[in-house]
């Protein structure tokens, strides 16, 4: 599977929503996550992100974001079409440590 990671918080910029052929990206606040249980693995929302917070959960840097991913995937609405990014999407593009700033 594929799991959306910390780069994501506070961006949101949704391009991901748009290319997944199943659909199973889930909305939070300041945040999307992926449906494991969903995910068929086919890479494509991957590129899409211009934050780069899609990652394969064979990567290093997912393994603290996969749980996280199913949990948030159980209670948040799905959504399937691209919506505006969150307004200081490009300030917050490149900042480190955003995890605590998650909104569940
Ligand atoms: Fe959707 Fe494919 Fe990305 Fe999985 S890897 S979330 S199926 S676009
Ligand atoms: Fe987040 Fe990137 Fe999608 S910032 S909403 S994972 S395009």
């Amino acid at each position: 599977t594929y799991v959306v990671t910390e780069n994501c918080i506070k961006c949101k910029y949704q391009d991901c929503v748009e290319v997944c052929p199943v659909d199973c990206f889930y909305e939070g606040e300041n945040f999307l996550v992926i449906n494991p249980d969903e995910c068929i693995d086919c890479g494509v929302c991957e590129p899409e992100c211009p934050a780069e917070a899609i990652l394969p959960d064979s990567d290093d840097r997912a393994e603290a974001w996969l749980e996280l991913n199913r949990e948030f995937a159980e209670k948040w609405p799905n959504i399937t079409r691209k919506g505006d990014p969150l307004p200081d999407s490009d300030e917050w593009k490149d900042k480190p440590d955003k995890k605590a700033l998650l909104s569940e």
